[in-house]
């Protein structure tokens, strides 16, 4: 048996550890590194004692130990998505449905969707105020929702409207219980979980409908969208996925990429408003039909600003070495996004926002882990840059953003995702095709040099 040997932390209790959780989560993770380092114990509600960890060796020894070994910690979310859900499943299950879902996710399907996104973009866009300030929070969130219910659930007409307004109110109640412990009595149909079980009701009715006319559809075979080839799909064994699956499954790709890829997107208004220099030359990429700076954007967006700031892990074997560490059964680790991603022997200047660091060299996967990291790496994470890429190229092409040299937006929490806390508020100037009029020369002089 293995002796354990824990990084050290804090003595405070758990309930003053917890309450600084809540109220600055980022500022005490900046402090216990400044304090402890790479690697320190904390103690608060729901996850208990956890070690955090952001030194690269242990972040990659971790994401690359099987599952067997340290798998997700499921807090309540079997019982928020269903019991088939990713976020719930683990073992052969989990292969299974990894296996099974992630064509979809990426190559030629992903061509696909680019048009759908387009379209969503184009549409919510239309409608954006010129030259009065405005929260792009809000439009983005319309665009990803809009854009994985067509994609992913390949819903119209009545049942797209249905889902359009029953699944915000549905995740976002969702989201809440998570973290709340489960009433051991039933607690009516008011309570909070007593309308979350409406909810699911409803959303049920929904997708029993949309499976039912997608097994009458004879193009079937013909369509693009994760439901139809859910419903084609077929295991090693030969078996299709069941109707509950399918449910569960669904829900999990919209509850895990709907605000994630929206926040993200807002992020993304906020830092460039303040990088006017930025501005300017993805404006003029976009007109040349470019996308390598775009795309490194989005890597340095991610990278400052990582909306999950960390993912969790729990150890299965009787004990686990890592790097420093033996960590025994049940040991919670809660791998830091947000402190990785500021370790300047990673990324020199690591508080400055400079896309050009990732133009010419990508990214290594195990120290830029906004999208997390191993046997659970987000398996929309190719969905999602294509869907950020597509987004803010409409932007570029049909508006000119105005520089600002206000003072960035702080992180606020919404529970799932860090977003902007103004929303990521733009101010925006419609194009005019006919002199390509892009960008406010005055406004790009005195905002230019600003802001890190
Ligand atoms: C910018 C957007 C996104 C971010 C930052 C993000 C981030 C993450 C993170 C941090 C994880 C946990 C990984 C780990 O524990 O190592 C995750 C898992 C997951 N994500 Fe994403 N995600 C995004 C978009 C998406 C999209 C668009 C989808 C699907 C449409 C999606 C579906 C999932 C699923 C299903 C999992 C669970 C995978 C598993 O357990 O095997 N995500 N994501």
């Amino acid at each position: 048996m293995n002796t354990v040997t824990l990084p050290d932390g804090p003595s405070l209790p758990r309930f003053v550890q917890g309450g600084i959780a809540i109220v600055a989560p980022l500022w005490m993770m900046r402090r216990l590194h400044g304090r402890y380092g790479s690697a320190f114990k904390i103690n608060v509600p729901i996850f208990g004692d956890a070690v955090v960890i952001s030194d690269p060796a242990e972040v990659k020894q971790l994401f690359m130990t099987s599952p067997e070994i340290a798998d997700i910690l499921d807090l309540n979310l079997g019982l928020v998505l269903g019991p088939n859900s990713f976020f719930a499943i683990s073992d052969d299950a989990h292969r299974k449905q990894r296996k099974l879902l992630t064509p979809p996710f990426h190559g030629r399907r992903l061509r696909a969707y680019e048009a759908i996104i387009e379209q969503e973009a184009v549409r919510e866009m239309a409608d954006w105020p010129e030259g009065s300030e405005f929260a792009t929070l809000g439009p983005m969130m319309r665009i990803t929702l809009n854009a994985i219910l067509r994609a992913v659930f390949g819903a119209q007409d009545a049942e797209l409207d249905e889902l359009r307004t029953l699944l915000p109110a549905m995740v976002k109640l969702g989201s809440r219980l998570v973290a709340l412990p489960i009433p051991r009595t039933d607690l009516g149909r008011w309570s909070p979980w007593g309308r979350a079980h409406a909810y699911r009701r409803q959303y049920d009715a929904i997708i029993d409908r949309m499976i039912a006319a997608a097994r009458q559809d004879p193009r079937l075979d013909e369509r693009d969208d994760v439901l139809a080839l859910m419903l084609q799909s077929r295991y090693d064994d030969g078996s299709a996925m069941s109707r509950e699956e399918i449910s569960d499954q669904l829900l999990t790709l919209l509850t895990a990429g709907h605000e994630t890829t929206s926040t993200t997107l807002a992020w993304a208004v906020e830092r460039l408003r303040r990088h006017p220099i930025m501005l300017r030359r993805l404006a003029d990429e976009a007109d040349a039909g470019g996308s390598q700076l775009r795309e490194a954007t989005i890597l340095e967006v991610q990278r400052v600003r990582p909306v999950i700031d960390g993912t969790l892990r729990k150890v299965r074997a009787p004990s686990l070495r890592l790097g420093r560490w033996t960590l025994p059964q049940g040991q919670v680790i809660l791998v830091s996004i947000y402190l990785i991603h500021r370790d300047e022997t990673l990324f020199p200047d690591a508080g400055r926002f400079r896309p050009d660091r990732f133009v010419d060299s990508r990214p290594d996967t195990y120290q830029w882990i906004p999208f997390g990291g191993g046997a659970r790496r987000c398996i929309g994470a190719a969905f999602a840059q294509m869907e950020m890429n597509i987004v803010l190229r409409t932007l570029f092409r049909d508006f000119t953003l105005e520089p600002t040299r206000e003072r960035g937006e702080r992180w606020h929490s919404r529970g799932v995702a860090y977003c902007p806390a103004q929303g990521g508020r733009a101010v925006v100037h419609r194009r005019s095709p006919a002199t390509g009029d892009r960008v406010h020369a005055a406004a790009v002089r005195s905002a230019d040099g600003q802001e890190s």
